[in-house]
């Protein structure tokens, strides 16, 4: 069931960001050589909160394109804006400043209803917290999203949901209920359901948050299977083990991003 993945074990290149505002992070072969190869182009962004103690500035200028197919580790100090950062191209919430282009579509000008359509078509998402619908089987669970895009018609959807659960060695578990599911049949649910519609992008928020070591190494090998087989993948972890078997991890700190080692 899971594919062994191919991993470039050369040497790290590591690179330090010096300085407010991360432009020169983007360097030249982030950002000009990269060009159109960049699945998820970040450019200047920064997002204010508005609180009660007044504003507060949770990024402060992130420069970060993430190529087509490059399975990218997003570490940093819990508070220091990794989760703000998914949400800004995942398009949960908006940028105050900044352009946010993901597979070539500038994402500031979708209305609500064309971000939801986009967003199924373009990604999927993964959780710490699985955030399955508990009222629904696990089969369910996965189809939902292609009930949503209408991308597959109603024979093929029952199909596919079925084998997209075989690849996560989910399927004897298909008509369960997420109450019964231990935490990795929980996660591996969920990655069948953000597969759902063949999204060319994955995007995982702590999704070995709550896996025991084991299972965690099983969600991220389906990980490695999945880059190697050409999604592009965003993780944030706080597993330093895990970040080191990735493509390039990228550190931020207090809204910045501070580190970047490529492998
Ligand atoms: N809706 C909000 N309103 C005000 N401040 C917020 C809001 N969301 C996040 N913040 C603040 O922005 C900063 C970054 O939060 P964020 O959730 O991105 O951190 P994180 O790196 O994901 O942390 P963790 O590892 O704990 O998940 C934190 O100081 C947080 O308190
Ligand atoms: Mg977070």
């Amino acid at each position: 069931m899971l594919l062994k993945w191919g991993r470039n074990r050369a040497a790290p290149v590591r690179g330090r960001v010096n300085g407010a505002g991360s432009r020169a992070h983007r360097g030249a072969d982030d950002g000009a050589a990269m060009g159109s190869n960049a699945i998820i182009d970040l450019r200047n962004v920064v997002k204010v909160y508005e609180t009660p103690a007044g504003p507060f500035t949770a990024l402060k200028g992130i420069d970060l394109a993430v190529a087509r197919g490059e399975f990218l580790a997003v570490v940093g100090k819990s508070g220091s804006g990794k989760s703000t950062l998914i949400n800004m191209f995942t398009g949960i919430d908006h940028p105050t400043d900044g352009e946010v282009i993901v597979a070539d579509t500038p994402i500031r000008h979708l209305n609500e209803g064309q971000m939801a359509e986009w967003r199924g078509q373009t990604m999927g998402i993964i959780f710490q917290f699985f955030q399955l619908l508990p009222t629904l089987s696990v089969i369910e669970n996965v189809m939902i999203p292609m009930d949503l895009a209408g991308k597959y018609g109603l024979s093929e959807r029952v199909a596919r949901a079925m084998f997209l659960l075989e690849q996560m060695d989910m399927a004897r578990d298909a008509s369960k209920f997420p109450a019964v599911l231990s935490a990795g049949e929980a996660q591996r649910a969920a990655i069948a359901r953000a597969l759902a519609n063949d999204p060319p992008i994955l995007v995982a928020d702590e999704p070995t948050g709550n896996l025991d070591t084991r299972n965690a190494e099983i969600v991220f090998d389906l990980f490695g299977s999945l880059a190697a087989a050409g999604k592009t993948i965003v993780m944030v972890t706080h597993d330093d083990e895990l970040a080191r078997l990735v493509h390039r991890t990228v550190t931020i700190a207090d809204g910045l991003i501070v580190e970047e080692v490529r492998r």
